[in-house]
């Protein structure tokens, strides 16, 4: 495997800090490695990275040897996007971050829409990413960003998606129309659980399979989910037992500063 040099800034902790892990390693690939080894080199043409938050990936992705030929980040943090492209677009020109005013309560609390259009054009990305995302959003965005998805996804392209899931089958009392669950009653955001018969129904009518289907590392957590166009006859992939080892591990609760944080008048450490 050849090396790079390539060695963009890390994002300061506190922005870090809003998006989970904040230690160097999950930002960084000093040995240029594939960030997904799992997928095919040419699914890294037009990279579509939704909710990209401080670079965590595309940082890694910069720093991949080859890197992907077009790489388009966005998220609703105006200071991280701003962070990501003072940081991040000098060493790059082919890696653009675009900032979506939705609201969220911690991140974005005067954001203009509910939700937005992915600012990609139709059947252009050849991977999506979407990782903890679907988890922070409530089920009317989560149906919206799914169509979306199907909109974007190039005939050959891979999404790979992380959720949080349940079994609706063991809450009797959900009605037809409530699928998800939440832990936060200020922030329903801050961590969404969606039903799993859901998620596939509302895939296949945005046109999309479960094409690969990777359980939790730890029990009840991220599931990593595939998606694909979905060709004549395809079937989702089954879901596999949830096998992993109990642990703890809580979404970041939102400072009170947390929507300034990053923007370039603030100081960064
Ligand atoms: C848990 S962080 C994950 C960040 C990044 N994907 C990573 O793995 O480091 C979730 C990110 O999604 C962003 N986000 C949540 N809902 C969003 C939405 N509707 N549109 C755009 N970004 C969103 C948040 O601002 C935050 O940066």
């Amino acid at each position: 495997m050849s090396t790079t040099s390539l060695n963009p800034p890390l994002p300061p902790v506190e922005l870090r800090q809003l998006v989970g892990p904040t230690q160097d390693h999950y930002y960084d690939n000093p040995t240029g490695q594939m960030v997904f080894p799992e997928i095919p080199p040419q699914a890294y043409d037009f990279v579509f990275d939704w909710g990209c938050g401080c670079g965590r990936i595309a940082r890694q992705l910069l720093q991949q040897n080859p890197p992907p030929r077009r790489y388009m980040g966005a998220d609703l943090h105006r200071g991280m996007i701003e962070w990501c492209r003072r940081n991040l677009s000098p060493h790059a020109k082919d890696f653009e971050f675009h900032h979506q005013d939705v609201r969220n309560l911690g991140l974005n609390p005067a954001g203009r829409a509910e939700v937005l259009p992915f600012p990609a054009p139709d059947a252009a990305v050849t991977l999506f990413l979407a990782w903890s995302v679907f988890t922070h959003v409530n089920e009317a965005a989560a149906v919206f960003y799914l169509r979306e998805l199907g909109r974007v996804l190039h005939p050959e392209g891979i999404a790979i998606t992380t959720w949080f899931l349940f079994d609706k089958t063991e809450f009797p009392m959900m009605q037809e129309f409530q699928n998800a669950l939440f832990i936060n009653d200020v922030d329903p955001t801050n961590a969404v659980i969606f039903d799993k018969s859901w998620l596939r129904r509302t895939a296949g009518l945005a046109g999309l399979t479960l094409s690969r289907i990777d359980p939790p590392a730890v029990r009840g957590f991220h599931w990593k989910i595939y998606l694909r166009k979905a060709g004549p006859g395809a079937l989702h992939a089954e879901f596999p037992p949830d096998a992993a080892a109990h642990g703890v591990q809580r979404p970041p609760l939102m400072p009170a500063d947390a929507d300034r944080l990053g923007l370039d008048n603030d100081q960064e450490k």
